[in-house]
């Protein structure tokens, strides 16, 4: 039904024009290794890559997690498009223009829009930067700050006019209404109804996500001043998660990789002064908290951080912070200091290139930065402060999956505090002691017998009454799936069903050497009579009960987390704050009928 909307010729000419290598290219770094390329996969966190793509059957295939498919299917899961929406999107960057289409689901067909219309608005930013009057003290600014014309239009930097109505008008005219507007986070309610412009009189600088699409956007004002804020950015949208996105990644990541180190940094200006005097191997992460996901993000491009934040306490600060959420994910973390008074952008404008370059090849090693920020702050000159110091240090450790290089931390505090190394191995036992009990209870979860029934339901389903596929693989994450062979079967399932729009059960077991899921596959194509019984309402309560289960689990681990007794409070509140969300979330899912439309 889905993909009836184009014809046959058009999806073959646009996958045949795809490269699959240079496609995910844009989103993993791949490495070749014989007739295949490999890299981290980017749909399941990894240290070892299993994620392969093969170029002579232009498919690509995690051994890890189990998902696979062609280029239209990797655009499908990584992009969260359906899949006309994927074939466009894929037409849309070939320059193959296809006919409209009707769309396969209104939440992909919504985020195809979103995109639109944010690349409508950066082009309307753009156009008032450069090309009116009301955009002139704004390009004087940028061009005083020092930003060349080729920065101005690799970042694609704009204007945003200091009136109420700029853009809801210019959208207009394009026939975008002002819900649209509203839905990306462009324009923001009246009390008494109709919308306003959320950047005003600002400088514009768009959010690109890994494919170039802008997704959100930042706006700073031309001259600070007390009652406004200096910069403003868009809110949280379905095409902007501001945890997951890297400001200058898209634009930077060839040199990412080319470097094989991303200097992070925390402003917008920081990263274009950066690209400016050509270290272009930077990325930044906007005013927000470093989270994990971006620290996933990076190691799909290289391993190597080196942390570059302003100068003051504030900035080192947020670089203690950024060194263990990077460590946690295997990634490798040095941290500049630069001088009080500066942050990145000063800094090479002052100091020039050579400058920065030498700092961040001295760039010290998290530990040593960890013991100079410290120390700056408290002198270390009593037992209490050392055996601070050595906690403080030996948690970040803790952080460190590999063994190895953890005692080799371990040694090297020893030394640097002149402290016995069995006082630092004891001080991680004890971490580790209060993790495992976390995660042996986490790792056990009691997976319900009801959980694992939906879940084979929900394959019987699917390939019983294949019209139920579309709803199902709109509301289901496969990582709900707990049972990890329900998981590669679904997957299986939903890869068949986007590549030729069915599944033949046959086919299916074409790709399945596991005796038990065959067996399952069989019991399943035995039954062939006529359904008595509402089939959406089976589907849709098997999705509920694994999605509650899910939640429930999660729940369970919280309540863990809570019990334990070296829980700080700051931490405590956000447990509660986060158990408070999941059981509501537990209590809407089940009121709601899940397959309705709105
Ligand atoms: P310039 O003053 O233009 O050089 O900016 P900067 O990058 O030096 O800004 P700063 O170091 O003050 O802040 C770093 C980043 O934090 C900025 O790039 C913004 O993303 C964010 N930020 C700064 N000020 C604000 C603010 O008032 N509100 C919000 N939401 N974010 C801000
Ligand atoms: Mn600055």
């Amino acid at each position: 039904m889905m993909a009836s909307y184009i014809s046959a010729d058009k999806i073959e000419e646009i996958r045949s024009a795809a490269d699959i290598v240079e496609i995910v290219s844009n989103y993993v770094t791949l490495k070749q290794r014989g007739k295949n390329y490999f890299g981290l996969c980017p749909f399941h966190p990894e240290k070892t890559p299993s994620f392969s793509v093969n170029p002579e059957k232009q498919i690509f295939h995690c051994f890890g997690c189990g998902v696979g498919g062609n280029v239209i299917a990797f655009i499908m899961k990584i992009e969260n498009l359906q899949f006309p929406e994927a074939v466009k999107f894929l037409a849309d960057k070939l320059g193959i223009t296809i006919p409209e289409i009707a769309s396969g689901g209104e939440r992909s067909k919504e985020r195809l829009t979103l995109f639109k219309v944010n690349k409508f608005a950066a082009e309307y930013f753009q156009h008032n930067l450069l090309n009116t009057n009301a955009g002139k003290p704004a390009l004087e600014y940028l061009q005083q700050r020092g930003f060349s014309e080729e920065i101005i239009h690799k970042f694609q930097l704009g204007f945003a006019p200091d009136c109420w109505d700029g853009l809801l008008r210019a959208a207009q005219k394009q026939n975008i209404s002002a819900e649209w507007l509203y839905k990306v986070g462009l324009v923001i309610p009246k009390g008494q109804g109709g919308y306003y412009d959320r950047f005003r009189g600002r400088v514009i600088f768009p959010i690109h996500n890994l494919a170039g699409m802008v997704v959100g956007f930042g706006g700073r004002i031309l001259q600070v001043e007390v009652e406004a804020p200096k910069y403003i950015n868009s809110p949280e949208t379905p095409v902007y998660q501001k945890g997951r996105i890297l400001y200058g990644l898209f634009q930077n990541k060839e040199a990412v990789r080319e470097h094989d180190q991303v200097i992070l940094v925390e402003g917008y200006a920081d990263l274009l002064s950066l690209v400016q005097f050509g270290v272009d191997n930077v990325v930044a992460t906007s005013g927000t908290a470093l989270t994990a996901e971006q620290a996933r993000v990076i190691l799909r491009y290289t391993r190597n951080v080196v942390i570059l934040y302003d100068g003051d306490i504030a900035g080192a600060l947020a670089a203690m912070r950024g060194v263990d959420v990077l460590l946690a994910e295997g990634l490798q973390v040095k941290v500049v200091m630069l001088p009080q008074e500066h942050d990145p952008d000063t800094f090479v404008r002052q100091q020039g290139k050579e400058e920065l370059l030498k700092l961040i090849a001295n760039a010290q090693d998290f530990i040593d930065f960890k013991i100079t920020a410290f120390t700056a702050e408290k002198a270390l000159d009593s037992p209490q402060r050392k055996a601070e110091l050595v906690r403080i240090l030996t948690e970040t450790i803790a952080q460190i999956k590999d063994e190895v290089m953890r005692n080799f931390y371990i040694k090297d505090v020893a030394e640097k505090l002149d402290v016995e190394e069995a006082v630092i191995h004891r001080e991680m036992a004890r971490i580790f002691r209060r993790r495992s009990t976390q995660t042996v209870k986490e790792s056990l979860p009691p997976v319900s017998n009801a959980r694992l029934k939906a879940e084979q339901g929900l394959i019987e389903i699917l390939i019983r009454f294949q019209n139920m596929i579309p709803p199902v693989y709109h509301h289901l994450e496969l990582e709900e799936i707990c049972d990890h062979k329900n998981r590669e079967l679904l997957s299986l399932i939903f890869q068949h069903y986007t590549a030729h729009g069915r599944v033949n059960p046959q086919h299916l077991m074409d790709y399945i050497d596991d005796g038990e899921m065959l067996n399952l596959l069989a019991n399943i194509l035995a039954k062939d009579e006529e359904p008595n019984f509402d089939v959406q309402r089976w589907a849709e309560d098997c999705v509920r009960t694994i999605k509650i289960g899910n939640i429930q689990q999660q729940i369970n681990q919280i309540r863990q987390q809570m019990k334990q007794t070296e829980t700080k409070a700051e931490e405590m509140a956000n447990l509660n704050a986060e158990y408070i969300r999941l059981t509501q979330l537990q209590m809407n899912l089940k009121k709601q009928r899940l397959f309705e439309e709105q």
